[in-house]
């Protein structure tokens, strides 16, 4: 039984160093949430939690702490995929509400649908009754002089994108092993900070975001330009089934990304049905944790970083 997480990748910063703790702590907290998960529940109902419980903290860009659009609004996308009978859900700009992911599994388990957005996803919030946002915990806005002439039309995101570049990017997401052997991966973000309105990264797309069948389960965080170019997660377990071992399909599934769109554009979390693990990125930060029945939880923020033990 295995729990590994994401909230995030992108550049360095320092003053990183001063939420050290708190990003550690929520970064295995969450997995632990998902390993205890593990001892009555399957791999996805661990992946459903640790993801609730990184989006309810607001540390992260998900849920409570997720960015907002260049009007200000909040546009959230969630996706989720069971391994054993590569079952689907998936939720795209989700406005009013803030636990995408759960939504995501309402669509995968009772829906023949596999990605809904707009005011269907709104009529499914308010029949599960999600918690509805409140605005007053969305985070403020960067740079205000860009969205103003972004929105007056004078350029267009291609020039928010090297802003975003410095941001970072904190998507979170998560794959869990369950003790049947089961694997399922999720994903959940508030997007990039300047997005347009209606736009939708990698995190809900099937195969680019999160990916799980029953060899293996995959989720990214970056850009989600680059990472749906690449197909960041079906392309590193692919090439598990090409025979490459799990390090060595991360590695090349990173390089790949670098290639196509250049360097600081992402990484992923990648775990096998024997429990095989592996983080890589093209970032200076990748956010990690992962934890097992019995042990004690690690964690990581820069991705040249060993894992540490979390008290
Ligand atoms: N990876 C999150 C996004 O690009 O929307």
């Amino acid at each position: 039984m295995i729990v590994l997480v994401h909230g995030g990748a992108g550049r360095y910063r320092p003053e990183i160093e001063e939420r050290r703790e708190v990003i550690l702590r929520e970064l295995s907290s969450a997995a632990v949430v998902g390993v205890e998960t593990l001892r009555t529940g399957n791999a996805l109902d661990a992946v459903v939690e640790a993801i609730t419980y990184m989006e309810s903290c607001g540390e992260f860009n998900a849920g409570k702490g997720a960015v907002l659009n260049i009007r200000g609004e909040l546009e959230l996308d969630a996706g989720l995929m069971w391994g054993p009978r590569m079952e689907i859900g998936a939720v795209g700009g989700l406005k009013g509400y803030w636990n995408a992911i759960k939504l995501a599994r309402f669509i995968l388990e009772e829906t023949d649908h596999i990605l809904v957005t707009g005011e269907g996803a709104n009529i499914i919030a308010e029949k599960i009754g999600l918690e509805k946002a409140s605005p007053s915990k969305r985070r403020i806005q960067f740079f205000p002089k860009i969205r103003e002439r972004t929105l007056k039309g004078k350029y267009w995101w291609r020039k928010n994108l090297e802003i975003y570049n410095l941001l970072g990017y904190s998507t979170v997401g998560a794959v869990a092993l369950d003790k049947e052997g089961n694997l399922a991966a999720g994903a959940s973000t508030g997007g990039i900070w300047l997005k347009l309105p209606g736009r939708l990264g990698d995190t809900p797309i099937p195969g680019a975001g999160f990916y799980a069948d029953n060899v293996c389960a995959a989720s990214a965080t970056g850009l989600g330009e680059a990472i749906m170019r690449a197909l960041l997660t079906f392309r590193a377990c692919r090439n598990i089934a090409l025979g490459l071992n799990i390090k060595e399909a991360a590695r090349e599934a990173i390089k790949v990304l670098t290639l196509i769109s250049g360097p600081n554009t992402g990484g992923i979390i990648l775990l096998d049905s024997r429990g095989n693990y592996s983080f890589a990125a093209n970032t200076e930060i990748l956010l990690r944790a992962i934890a097992k029945e019995g042990e004690k939880p690690k964690a990581a923020i820069k991705t040249s970083e060993k894992l540490v033990a979390i008290k």
